[in-house]
């Protein structure tokens, strides 16, 4: 068959970036179907099963024929069970009005994102950043304006940073806390500052990602919605992905005000309509069995943070925070900037990575689709034996770097 030639694609495909997330996953399952045995640390998914009584509950969905479109945002009673846990776990009023369902987090993102920004409008995103936020937001033509946390401020944004980003052009601030890469998650005081530099500044939406609310290895979750003064403008996106090992399930949401919700359900009614009403059922079904086996996920990763915190302590030339919550670590690695082996000179984080995958045969995402160019992001979310042998390779490949 013909290449399509590029002059047929549209210039927003062209401009698009493949997800590294998602490259860096099939370049490691290709060498691992090489014969090459590769410990992928690339994924961004938890390695459990999802829960029992989640599965049982989309068995009996399928059983009672519960197999037609759903209302766009989500089937009635799941808007409210969603509505009913904002209440319960973050002190948070909504009506079902507010609460739009769609195919994973992703599309939530996405939604709000194509239903507030203009071509032109400014996106702040706080960096390190997810790897799909800027992309997103090219997409809808704006302007990402990264704005970086310090590694030595647990990568967090500062207030003062804050407002010196917004111009009047500002739209739209996001972030996700607990953060993917880097762990770092907001506490309600840090959050509160961050809300009263745009209490001055009403033109500004926030969309706060919470997808790992449930990873979270310090005190309680804080949402920025939580403050009455800028409820109206956060748009916080949550999903099933990540708390309840539910990736393949494709089930994310927001809540926003009704005006908003209103819009991302008229984007999502000409794109996907509802998500899989299979999987909506199961995601009730997880709301109503409470978080209690999300909790249990997130002690194993605490007790893999500690692991791998530990192991990396000896690994020379490795600078990090340490995570709070999520399942990632991203050391800062630029250390070994410059060295080479073999005459393979490493002279960023990919060509690093790239190292690290064929000599250790450990695939990593290198930091540049993240904005931080000198770090690499580690997924723990794997077992101990892995994560132990991983380190250990890794730290054998770096040692021959002169
Ligand atoms: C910060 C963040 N937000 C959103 C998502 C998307 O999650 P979902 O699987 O619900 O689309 C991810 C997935 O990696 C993520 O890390």
């Amino acid at each position: 068959m013909q290449n399509v030639a590029s002059h047929i694609l549209s210039d927003r495909i062209m401009a698009l970036s493949e997800s590294q997330t998602i490259a860096m996953a099939k370049k490691g399952r290709e060498l691992a179907a090489q014969g090459f045995d590769i410990i992928n640390l690339s994924f961004g998914e938890p390695d459990f099963q999802t829960p029992q009584y989640i599965k049982d509950a989309a068995k009996q969905a399928i059983d009672e024929g519960f197999t037609f479109y759903t209302p766009v945002p989500g089937f009635p009673a799941l808007r409210q069970a969603i509505a009913d846990k904002f209440k319960r776990d973050n002190n948070l009023d909504y009506a079902p009005e507010n609460i739009v369902v769609s195919t994973g987090a992703k599309q939530s993102i996405a939604n709000a994102v194509m239903c507030l920004v203009n071509p032109g409008d400014e996106v702040i995103v706080f960096s390190p950043y997810w790897v799909s936020y800027e992309e997103i937001v090219k997409l809808a033509e704006g302007t990402p304006v990264p704005l970086q946390g310090r590694l030595e401020n647990d990568f967090k944004v500062t207030p003062e940073q804050l407002e010196s980003a917004i111009t009047s052009n500002t739209k739209l601030v996001m972030y996700s806390s607990p953060c993917n890469p880097t762990g770092s998650v907001f506490d309600e005081q840090e959050l509160l500052a961050l809300a009263k530099v745009l209490e001055k500044h009403p033109q500004v939406y926030v969309i706060a990602d919470e997808i790992y609310e449930y990873i979270n290895f310090g005190g309680k979750h804080a949402s920025m919605a939580s403050f009455d003064f800028i409820k109206d403008r956060v748009i916080t996106v949550n999903g099933f992905s990540k708390g309840y090992a539910m990736t393949g399930w494709r089930v994310g949401y927001i809540a926003a005000h009704k005006d908003i919700a209103a819009a991302c359900d008229k984007m999502q009614s000409q794109i996907t309509s509802g998500t899989c009403s299979i999987a909506q059922k199961a995601a009730h079904a997880a709301l109503l069995g409470g978080n209690e086996s999300a909790l249990e996920m997130r002690d194993a990763y605490r007790r893999r943070r500690d692991l791998v915190l530990e192991i990396m302590q000896g690994i020379p030339g490795f600078k990090t925070n340490v995570p709070n919550g999520a399942f990632y670590i991203f050391p800062d690695v630029s250390h070994y900037f410059g060295k080479s082996y073999n005459g393979q000179i490493i002279s960023s984080a990919l060509d690093l990575s790239l190292y690290l995958l064929t000599d250790a045969h450990v695939a990593l995402v290198s930091g540049e689709a993240f904005g931080a160019p000198q770090c690499i992001r580690f997924s723990y979310a794997t077992s101990d034996d892995k994560l132990i042998e991983a380190l250990r390779r890794i730290k054998e490949s770096l040692a021959k770097l002169q």
